[in-house]
């Protein structure tokens, strides 16, 4: 049995078709995946773009935390999500310490797209990964910023909480999202904030904003897989939706979530902060 995509019916997503689909008031349907099987799913349900999310440590691994997630783990993960897929525009995350620095950025980077085959790498933060995102943007490789309750900064939040809740982190967060479209990120994950907060920066960004937890202004909206299919043990996020419930395949979940973001059905009110 093979999980090749069998034909390639619609032009593949780049990174300036999702500045279209902004433009245009098109909802951007993200999705995680891990492996060739599910990503062939969400390239048969019409999903536009796949994050490879070092949430992968947290669902595939069992771990509590994206911490320990190494790149070898993630260039394995992007490689095999890349064997399903043909139309959706792949994203691969940077795991924790591997874009320390310039010079690390770029060798991981180059390792997610030249081995893995992302078309656009993902990292957390603003300070310094802006010059990160600058260098790696100037060497021709997409960036999708990812600020909010960013999981790899959990020691430093003291937990996984939404961020953003007073005048003056909403401020930062503001702050933030312009330097990293200033820096040439080309789209931007807002995770676990108010939803009032991500549509101002939606409104005020030129970069597509894709949220998690983020309400239902964002230009886009991604949840993790594992989540949106119930398969994930213990207590679902308030962000997420089973979708599974109520479908009778894989395949008409991810259908069902494609339709709920694209219609605005989902996130419903319950969903956001
Ligand atoms: O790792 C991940 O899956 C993510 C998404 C939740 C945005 O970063």
């Amino acid at each position: 049995m093979s999980a090749q995509p069998q034909s390639a019916a619609k032009p593949p997503v780049t990174a300036p078709r999702l500045f279209e689909m902004k433009a245009a008031g098109e909802k951007i349907v993200m999705l995680t995946a891990y492996d060739a099987g599910f990503a062939a799913q969400c390239e048969a349900a019409g999903v536009d773009t796949v994050l490879v999310g070092d949430s992968l440590g947290n669902v595939v691994q069992g771990r509590e935390s994206t911490l320990p997630v190494t790149l070898d783990d993630m260039v394995y993960h992007t490689a095999a999500v890349k064997r399903g897929l043909a139309t959706p525009l792949l994203i691969a995350d940077l795991p924790f310490m591997t874009y320390r620095d310039v010079d690390t950025a770029l060798r991981s980077s180059a390792r997610l797209v030249a081995e893995g085959g992302a078309a656009m790498v993902k990292l957390e933060g603003a300070d310094y990964v802006l010059e990160v995102i600058d260098a790696l943007d100037r060497r021709q490789i997409p960036v999708c910023a990812h600020l909010g309750l960013t999981p790899q900064s959990v020691h430093k939040f003291g937990g996984y909480r939404v961020q953003g809740k007073t005048k003056s982190a909403a401020e930062r967060l503001i702050a933030d999202a312009h330097a990293v479209e200033q820096a040439g990120a080309s789209l931007l994950v807002l995770e676990c904030v108010p939803a009032a907060l991500a549509k101002t920066i939606t409104a005020e960004l030129r970069i597509p904003t894709i949220g998690i937890g983020a309400g239902v202004d964002c230009d886009g909206q991604v949840l993790v897989i594992y989540d949106m299919l119930g398969i994930t043990p213990g207590k679902r996020p308030k962000f997420s939706k089973d979708f599974l419930a109520g479908s009778g395949s894989v395949l008409d979940a991810i259908k069902a979530y494609a339709k709920a973001v694209r219609s605005r059905a989902f996130p419903a009110p319950e969903h956001s902060f």
